[in-house]
């Protein structure tokens, strides 16, 4: 009786284990599984939200700052405007009667240019331009190749001119010896210069050439003569076909 009373109480405490040991891995596992993937699809959806949508809504000003940036970039481009802007041209006139002076603003008009008046610190008077006239003031001076009348306009700065127009009318043949009194007074180095006159008839001559040796600084190109008349067409004609 106790024998079998032993047999039947062992036998039911192996049962129980064996029902422990079968349900608690089960339990474990299944209870263990869906918390576990339950805070982990939580943390993982609630991080990829996260990941996905920082970048997208990080994406949206990056593509307008993107553009922002082109932006400037292409108003960069009139930069070249700067460039330009120190692309400076200056056009020198000496005139004693208005016809070269006429010229050169025409070509300051067409090159956006500045313009600097030489002026006879004693202005020429009628009698004074009277080339029928052996004594008169211009001829002595034409005749005297050492003569520097003197200049009364202000001295100008040529800092930043890159080109300079340097325009006169012709006297007895030449340029009138204040022009050799102006190009004596400045450095024009690194400058291209190009001279032009206007005159009844005569051409330009050596003028061009003489003012170059006497300037001893600066890049002198050929100079041209012009009619007081001359259109603003034929101006832009010389000045395209310049070789600057
Ligand atoms: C003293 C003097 C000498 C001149 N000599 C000449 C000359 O040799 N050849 C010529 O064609 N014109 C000559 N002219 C005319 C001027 O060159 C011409 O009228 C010029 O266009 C005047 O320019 P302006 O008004 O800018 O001074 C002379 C004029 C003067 C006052």
């Amino acid at each position: 009786m106790r024998k079998t009373f032993t047999f039947l109480l062992t036998a039911a405490l192996l049962l129980a284990l064996c029902a422990c040991a079968g349900n608690t891995p089960a339990n474990i596992e299944g209870n263990g599984s869906t918390t576990a993937t339950d805070e982990i699809s939580v943390t993982d959806e609630t991080s990829q939200e996260t990941e996905i949508s920082e970048p997208s809504v990080s994406a949206e000003p990056e593509t307008e700052q993107d553009a922002e940036e082109v932006t400037p970039d292409v108003e960069t481009t009139p930069e070249t405007d700067t460039d330009t802007e120190n692309k400076k041209v200056l056009v020198v006139v000496f005139s004693a009667t208005g016809t070269t002076k006429g010229v050169a603003e025409k070509i300051a008009k067409i090159e956006n240019a500045d313009i600097y008046e030489i002026k006879a610190a004693q202005e020429y008077t009628s009698a004074d331009l009277n080339w029928n006239d052996s004594s008169s003031r211009s001829t002595k001076e034409q005749n005297d190749p050492s003569s520097r009348p003197e200049i009364g306009s202000e001295r100008i700065s040529l800092e930043g001119y890159e080109t300079i127009y340097i325009g006169f009318p012709i006297w007895w043949g030449e340029e009138p010896r204040i022009m050799d009194t102006f190009v004596e007074s400045y450095d024009f180095d690194g400058i291209t210069m190009i001279p032009f006159c206007t005159s009844s008839s005569s051409g330009i001559g050596r003028s061009g050439k003489n003012l170059e040796e006497k300037a001893k600084s600066g890049n002198w190109l050929d100079g041209k003569r012009f009619p007081g008349s001359v259109s603003e067409s034929d101006l832009e004609s010389w000045i395209d076909g310049l070789n600057r």
